[in-house]
Parts: C-alpha cells; structure tokens; sequence
C-alpha cells in the first residue's frame, strides 16, 4: 500500500521537498514548477503527484503493480537471469535505441540506462503500451519480459519493444529509492 493512501499530510510534504529540489537540479522541473504552482492545486492532487512504495516483500523474479496518476506502474525485482538477458543484447537489436527514462533525458537504451540501480536489479515502468495503451502482461512473450495482448508486442526484461507494433520501450517514470525498501514514484 502506498503511503498515499495512508498519511496524505506525509506525502504533500515529500513532493514539496521533490519540487523544491528539482528545479535546480532538473531543467524540467525549473519549467514545471510555476505552473504547478500557478495552478495552486490541492493538497489531494498534489499527494497523488508523489507515493512511496513499499517494495519490501518483492522476491527476485517478481513484479508489483502500483496505480500512480490513474496508470499502472510495474516495479520488478528481476532475477540474475532477467539482468543477464537484459544486459547481453546489442544495442542495433532495439526497434528503440532510446531509453525513454525521465531520471535520465535523452540517453542510449542501454539496459543501464533503464534500471534504478547500478546492480540493474530493480525496473520501475510505466505499465501502458506504447502501442495503444493497453497494459502488457508480466513473465509473456518471445523476450521473456512483457507481452500485449491486444495487437502482439514482445517487451524483453528491461521493458524495450523488441517485436510488433509498439513504437517505444515503456517509459520509466521519475523514481527514487527513499530508503532500503521504499521506492517514490514522482
Ligand atoms: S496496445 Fe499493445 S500492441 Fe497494441
């Protein structure tokens, strides 16, 4: 369960702290910051901006499913076989050789350039086909990571379209580890 759900006070004041020290730190925070602020939104809608998530009973090999902004958000723990997969494929394999990761701008999808930590073992994405949005299956496909039903695309295990009518790799959205075993999305 998400702290969200739990203490809004709490998070009101972890997306303020975000903000804050984004802007300096992000150029897109400099340019999103006033007009959040313009907007002077409510104390709901800016808890729901930032939750943490408890990712303390994950196992290797498992995923949880969080709703973050109205959209499923995936956040794996993979296996060492899941980085390894990851990791030995060659960049011209990828329909995208982007990243498509808010941490990092505009950077080579390189399975580094996906993951929240250096050890590549956790995968934090937005769990919405880049084809037309519907939300792909765990464990699925010819890639062993991610699979949509709807029109056939095969995602591999750092979340990048490998086969079929999906565009881009799912995105991976602004995240943080907080503590040990608390991940903040937002
Ligand atoms: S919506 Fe996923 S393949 Fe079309």
């Amino acid at each position: 369960m998400s702290h969200a759900e739990e203490d809004h006070e709490g998070d009101r004041r972890d997306f303020l702290f975000y903000a804050t020290g984004g802007a300096g730190a992000v150029v897109a925070g400099a340019a999103v910051w006033p007009l959040v602020n313009q907007m002077n939104p409510s104390a709901d809608v800016l808890a729901l901006s930032s939750i943490q998530v408890d990712v303390s009973s994950l196992e290797p090999g498992t995923q949880l499913t969080v709703k973050w902004l109205g959209k499923p958000v995936f956040i794996r723990r993979r296996s060492a076989e899941e980085i390894e997969a990851a990791r030995d494929v060659d960049l011209s394999e990828l329909p995208d050789g982007i990243a498509r990761n808010e941490n990092l701008g505009e950077v080579e999808a390189v399975d580094a350039n996906r993951t929240l930590d250096e050890a590549g073992e956790w995968l934090v994405m937005m769990g919405v086909c880049t084809h037309l949005g519907c939300v792909p299956l765990g464990d699925a496909g010819d890639f062993g990571g991610w699979f949509c039903p709807c029109h056939g695309s095969h995602y591999d295990t750092a979340g990048r379209i490998r086969r079929g009518p999906a565009p881009t790799n799912l995105p991976v959205p602004v995240a943080t580890f907080v503590d040990d075993t608390t991940i903040q999305l937002g």
